[in-house]
């Protein structure tokens, strides 16, 4: 029987202090009355990366626990995710070769495409599938677009080949692109280029929001970057004013944005909040590698409590406005945290 002796208030005076907030926290049933904010595999996306010609699944030493799937090791994840209720998947391929035009990205038989082509095949809309769009995977030099002669990042030559991209992806069967370059512009064009086609079915989740941040180091690792330098003329400063963010997410929503995204998460909770409130699309954050190598790294080492430190970051993002959010605590989450 509930003992009353327990309760953490039992015994404690009357009068003097008649509001208590503690009152409400005092059970587990309490506080599960009155929670606000709650987390459901379905809000989460899992990223997964795929990389052409390896017969094994290849650990990434920064993201442990991650790895660069085959094409086979690939569709098996795919599927434990989906049946775990996870909400959807975003896609990133490795190619074996690349070059300055990033031409494995619109080539249908490129590793990203093949394998969104596997997955649709094998998952039909059972998922949403949904696929990074962006050149720095498949650029000999590592940027998110083609280079002019002087070797800057050429802003609408860019945009062509997003648009080339594009339609590939949607051809191999992506509900959801992902356009992640901040090129100016990128939505408006993307939308044109694929209603021109047909393919006004094909939605796209704007990362309308991303900053040149520290926190992408161990993805790197994840895509065998080639960049040397930074990418700091195209995304934004994490000094810059949180106007810039809501400019870039007016912008998008105007070109037809369907969701708009914030990157990375943690440390831009206040950008998350001021653009949940603005925007009249689903808001989505991607809790990105550097924030998941960082819980992994310091509960490897005994410093925080691994499950707890990666859900608290989760509710974060989830109490600061987003309602969907990637990360590569995805499939752990869904089949094993949330209940
Ligand atoms: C660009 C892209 C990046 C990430 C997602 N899409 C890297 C970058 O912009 O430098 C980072 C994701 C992560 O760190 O988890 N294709």
């Amino acid at each position: 029987m509930g003992a009353a002796s327990a309760h953490p208030l039992a015994g404690t005076g009357g009068g003097a202090l008649p509001v208590r907030p503690r009152r409400l926290r005092s059970t587990a049933a309490l506080r599960r009355l009155v929670t606000d904010v709650r987390l459901h595999p379905s809000d989460l996306v899992l990223p997964l990366f795929v990389r052409e010609g390896t017969t094994e699944p290849q650990p990434i030493r920064s993201m442990p626990g991650v790895v660069q799937h085959t094409r086979t090791s690939l569709l098996a994840a795919a599927r434990e995710a989906v049946a775990a209720g996870v909400g959807g998947l975003m896609l990133f391929g490795v190619p074996e070769r690349r070059d300055a035009l990033g031409s494995g990205a619109d080539d249908p038989d490129g590793v990203l495409n093949v394998a969104l082509a596997d997955l649709r095949d094998a998952l039909g809309d059972d998922t949403v599938l949904m696929a990074d769009l962006c050149l720095d995977e498949f650029t000999d030099h590592g940027h998110c677009g083609v280079l002019d002669p002087a070797g800057r990042v050429d802003n609408d030559a860019t945009l062509e080949r997003y648009a080339s991209m594009a339609l590939a992806q949607a051809a191999a069967g992506a509900h959801l692109l992902g356009p992640s370059g901040m090129m100016d512009g990128q939505i408006g064009h993307l939308r044109a280029v694929l209603d021109a086609a047909g393919r006004a079915d094909v939605g796209l989740l704007a990362y309308a929001v991303k900053y040149a941040s520290a926190f992408y180091g161990p993805f790197r690792e994840a895509v065998d970057s080639q960049l040397s330098g930074d990418r700091r003329t195209y995304q934004q400063d994490p000094a810059a004013n949180v106007a810039e963010a809501l400019r870039e997410v007016r912008l998008d929503l105007a070109e037809g944005a369907d969701l708009v995204m914030v990157k990375p998460g943690l440390p831009y909770l206040d950008v998350v909040r001021a653009v949940a409130d603005v925007a009249d699309v689903p808001v989505a954050a991607y809790q990105v590698s550097g924030e998941y190598a960082m819980v992994e790294f310091a509960a490897a080492a005994g410093a925080v409590d691994r499950e707890r430190a990666a859900l608290e970051s989760l509710l974060a993002l989830r109490r600061a406005g987003a309602q969907v959010v990637l990360t590569y605590w995805a499939l752990e989450a869904a089949q094993r945290w949330l209940g």
